[in-house]
């Protein structure tokens, strides 16, 4: 098991004896990027995004040309809203279109969540050098596990995780600015319009994280 689990389960434990009742709070729209992080510590994608908190899209697309040798290659429309994914691939102007019956967000916490604890990542006494953190419980039952979201005390999602009984997956939100600075990047490409749904196999259930467990 991972030092980086092993250190959050801790951090959780702690923060969740301090716990008390929060409101639920929704994000702004932002720009920034998200480094994906699978069980191994790998970089399994960095990926520079656009949301939309308003209308829940989100715009997920890798970059190759990273210092980690993150490997996946993804360019995901998530209308969470809608529940449809788009898999877009711009070389060839082919995509996929599929249906979402898992909708967990990483950068929403759902009407479903618990809040868990807060908790200060970096010194909460010296000033300016730590960063106080709501913990939110997501269960997740469909995706067979759980997941918990950090966020910050002005609404900025830090992390998601999300659990399972042999696997885990790590969003970490970065370089946050909170605007949509390119609006084209939530509309549906040409080339993806008038699709049909593509059918999920029975039994299974698609999400925007079943792409990177
Ligand atoms: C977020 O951006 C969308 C357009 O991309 C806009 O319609 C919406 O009003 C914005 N929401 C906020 C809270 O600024
Ligand atoms: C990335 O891959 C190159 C070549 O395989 C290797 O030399 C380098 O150390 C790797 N970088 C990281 C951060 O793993
Ligand atoms: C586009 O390329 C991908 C692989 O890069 C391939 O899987 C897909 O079938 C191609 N689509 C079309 C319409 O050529």
């Amino acid at each position: 098991m991972s030092a980086t689990l092993l250190l959050f389960v801790f951090m959780c434990w702690t923060a969740s004896t301090h716990a008390d009742h929060h409101q639920s709070c929704r994000s702004s729209n932002m720009t920034g990027v998200f480094s994906v992080v699978g069980l191994q510590n790998e970089i399994k994608a960095l990926a520079p995004y656009t949301y939309d908190s308003t209308n829940k899209k989100l715009r997920f697309r890798t970059d190759a040309s990273n210092p980690w040798n993150a490997t996946m290659e993804l360019d995901l429309l998530v209308l969470f809203e809608e529940g449809i994914l788009y898999k877009i691939d711009s070389k060839n102007q082919s995509c996929v279109k599929k249906s979402l019956q898992s909708r967990l967000n990483p950068l929403a916490i759902p009407a479903n969540a618990v809040f868990h604890g807060a908790m200060v990542f970096g010194s909460a006494s010296i000033e300016g050098e730590g960063i106080k953190l709501n913990i939110w419980a997501i269960p997740t039952p469909d995706l067979k596990g759980n997941s918990y979201m950090s966020v910050s005390m002005g609404c900025i999602p830090f992390s998601l995780m999300h659990l399972t009984d042999n696997s885990m997956i790590i969003f970490s939100n970065i370089n946050v600015e909170l605007e949509v600075k390119d609006p084209d990047l939530l509309a549906v490409p040409s080339f993806c319009q008038g699709l049909p749904v593509e059918e999920t196999p029975e039994g299974t259930v698609y999400g925007f994280m079943t792409e990177f467990l």
